[in-house]
């Protein structure tokens, strides 16, 4: 078989890091043909000098003006451009078979939609396409005839139990969360929370925003939305469990009682190895189960009031239209503000809240609809103020 050809968008980021090990692991079946990062020129400096791909993006225009001197970048095959037509340009090459796309937020929507409409395949880490534009997004897929194979650990999961087999057959998918550093502590406890304590995950490792969404368990939201379009399910067959040791990436359950789950540890080269490889299953980089060491798996329900994020999840999956948009936008810049110390913990799903309940909702948006949706909730978002409440009456 002749190497894939493969571009990492987000190369610098942890979905990036975790690709290129899986990549390093099959020398034989890929070819690293582009990276991209935002701004980030010392890490992508040295994935230049040591993987020498054909290109090289930097999707931030400002990163030109800080380009550092590269020693020996003139001997270097690799022709470095700036901006996101540059992206554009890289995913719609001749010589690239598949695209990873590991952008955090909003901005990997564009990166999918331009290898969408290529018809090649699509390895998606970034739900935020998804989320923000699933109807769209799925429709393009079918019309180009292009693969969209999942690199999220649930929808992988899934999409592994599933294999060839359709929705029909399933009665509903159970989602698993590990609940993250908060898990147990009810909401009056998590109103002073830091950014440092919310950062300290247990068991994955992975960049700051999803983190932060673990932590509210937004990051379950956002999977229910996208395993609503995803896998074509309706929202009241999505359920979500907490599990502690993230083990369990997700359960389905049959429409004759029989409930398949998919097992690893917690490492990302797993799912990413899957996609890229699909259908193909050979030894890899990822950790295996010790099976001797275990001693237990453990679920329990998640605490609804303590994280009323699922909910939102739930509410944006069945009224779809801008409402992914609108959430994934809020989110976004809730979360920025919250690593910057102006907003609280807590507020973060209630700016969500508060802009998918007022936004001028469009049950069926065309994409400059959703992109317009965004920049809305961008701003509502970047100025929220949390309500303040009435001062208790001097007496
Ligand atoms: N990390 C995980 O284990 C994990 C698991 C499941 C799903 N995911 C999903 O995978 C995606 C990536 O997550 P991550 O944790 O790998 O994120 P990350 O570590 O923060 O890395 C993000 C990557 O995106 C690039 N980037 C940031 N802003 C950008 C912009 N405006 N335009 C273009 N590129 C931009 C960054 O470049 P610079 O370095 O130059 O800033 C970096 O390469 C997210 O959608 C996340 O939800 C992650």
């Amino acid at each position: 078989l002749p190497p894939r050809r493969v571009a990492i968008l987000g190369a610098t980021g942890s979905i990036g890091t975790n690709t290129l090990k899986v990549l390093a692991a099959f020398p034989q079946r890929f070819r690293l043909m582009g990276l991209t990062a935002h701004n980030n020129w010392d890490a992508l400096k040295k994935l230049i000098l040591q993987h020498q791909p054909k290109w090289c993006i930097l999707t931030d225009p400002e990163s030109q003006s800080t380009m550092p001197t590269i020693s020996g970048m003139a001997h270097l095959k690799t022709n470095v451009y700036f901006g996101p037509d540059a992206l554009n340009k890289l995913v719609r090459a001749a010589d690239i078979d598949i695209v990873v796309n590991a952008i955090v937020g909003a901005a990997g929507l564009q990166g999918s939609w331009a290898v969408l409409e290529t018809g090649k395949t699509l390895a998606l880490a970034n739900k935020e396409t998804l989320v923000m534009a699933g109807p769209l997004v799925m429709a393009l897929t079918k019309k180009s005839g292009a693969r969209l194979l999942p690199i999220d650990s649930e929808p992988s999961a899934i999409f592994q139990i599933l294999a060839e087999r359709g929705v029909e057959s399933v009665e509903r998918v159970v989602l698993t969360a590990s609940g993250g550093p908060f898990r147990g502590k009810k909401r009056d406890a998590l109103a002073k929370v830091t950014p440092e304590e919310a950062l300290r995950h247990p068991t994955w490792k992975m960049g700051p925003k999803i983190t932060i969404d673990s932590a509210t368990l937004m990051n379950k939201a956002l999977e229910i939305v996208e395993a609503r379009w995803l896998f074509g399910l309706r929202p009241e067959q999505i359920a979500v469990i907490l599990h502690p040791e993230s083990i369990v990436h997700s359960f389905v359950e049959f429409k004759d009682g029989s409930v398949l789950a998919q097992l690893s540890p917690p490492d990302m080269q797993l799912p990413i190895q899957y996609a890229l490889l699909h259908p193909e299953r050979l030894p890899g980089p990822a950790k295996r189960l010790a099976w001797e060491d275990l001693r237990g798996l453990t679920f329990e329900q998640a605490d609804q009031e303590t994280f009323p994020a699922i909910q939102l999840g739930w509410e944006v999956a069945r009224r779809g239209g801008t409402c992914g948009a609108v959430l994934n936008a809020a989110n976004e810049i809730a979360v920025e503000r919250f690593l910057a110390g102006t907003l609280a913990f807590l507020d973060i799903v209630d700016v969500c809240h508060a802009l998918v309940a007022s936004h001028p909702f469009n049950p069926e948006p065309t994409l400059t609809e959703l992109l317009a949706a965004d920049r809305w909730a961008r701003e509502e978002a970047a100025r929220w103020q949390p309500r303040k409440l009435p001062r208790p009456p001097k007496s």
